[in-house]
């Protein structure tokens, strides 16, 4: 198992480096932004690109595998083997020249995501895993850090758009309260960098409300193999087990971390959003996709 979890995680590491020198051709260059599901969704000819290539690699190396990919879909019959992948995680980021965005693959076996890579290449950072641990750039790195809010650092993609729906209230309340108790609170506008920050012990905790898997899939695992813990979260209650990845709410957190506070934020969030139903509520549509 280690064998071949230690295989496929070589593939996906390869693969995101050599893939994300597609998207480097277009970092910091003009660039056409176009949007899908509404104005804060940016999609760009590089993230296409990305993916395509990716899509090659994969296949190249593991002919037949299914690949879920956010910019493509899903191809390839439902099999043993299944990659996830966002081309660029934190486009927004990318297409205006802020250098907080990666390439994230994932591969799963029956299911169970047994390696991954999340790769940032502006600064030439490889967070990967197998299914005996947890690396960055080949070293093994372990999700330690703060305990207590007063010395914590949260990474909360919270208020997204999409979570300004509906009676809201408490839930900005409670992260009003995140906002004061802890050390410091950001959002790098990246879900598969911010766990894998985590992951390295740079920051303590990060949650986000409204995810898909090709976001997390790959940082999820990363986090857990380097000892963190990842929660799913679904219509107010936690997930844990080898399907968290596919819930659409998440907390991660450093080793031994409990955070009620920032608990509290998810349950509250997720049953706020999944009541509604999926799409409608994930997204508030506050424009049609185009160009500009
Ligand atoms: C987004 C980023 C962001 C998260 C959004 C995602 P994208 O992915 O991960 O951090 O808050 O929900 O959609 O669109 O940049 O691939
Ligand atoms: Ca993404
Ligand atoms: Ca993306």
């Amino acid at each position: 198992m280690l064998t071949d979890s230690k295989r496929l995680m070589g593939i996906a590491v390869d693969t995101a480096r050599e893939a994300s020198a597609v998207a480097m051709q277009g970092f910091r260059k003009p660039l056409k932004i176009s949007t899908k599901r509404d104005l804060h969704d940016m999609v760009t000819a590089y993230d296409v690109a990305t993916e395509e290539r990716i899509r090659e690699l994969l296949l190249a190396h593991e002919p037949g595998s299914r690949i879920i990919g956010e910019e493509g879909g899903a191809t390839g019959d439902e099999g043993k083997l299944a990659w996830y992948v966002d081309p660029i995680d934190g486009t927004s980021n990318f297409a205006r020249g802020i250098a907080m965005w990666c390439v994230s693959i994932a591969v799963a076996l029956d299911g169970r995501i047994v390696a991954a890579a999340v790769y940032e290449p502006v600064s030439d950072l490889m967070f990967h895993a197998d299914a005996g641990a947890a690396f960055l750039n080949g070293q093994p790195i372990r999700a330690e850090g703060a305990t207590r809010p007063e010395e914590a650092t949260l990474i909360a993609h919270y208020p997204m758009p999409w979570d300004l729906a509906g009676d809201t209230g408490p839930v900005l309340a409670a992260y009003e309260d995140l906002v004061r108790r802890y050390a410091a609170v950001r959002n790098l506008g990246s879900s598969a960098l911010s766990l894998s920050h985590v992951a390295a012990g740079w920051a303590d905790a990060t949650l986000c409300l409204g995810i898909k898997p090709w976001d997390v899939a790959a940082a999820s695992f990363i986090l857990k193999q380097a000892g963190g813990r990842y929660r799913g979260f679904h219509a107010g209650e936690p997930v844990d087990g080898p399907q968290d990845y596919l819930q659409k709410h998440y907390l991660g957190t450093v080793e031994g971390a409990q955070f009620p506070e920032i608990e509290r934020i998810l349950r509250r969030g997720s049953a706020l959003l999944d009541q509604k139903g999926d799409d409608a509520v994930a997204r508030t549509a506050t424009a049609s996709g185009g160009e500009r």
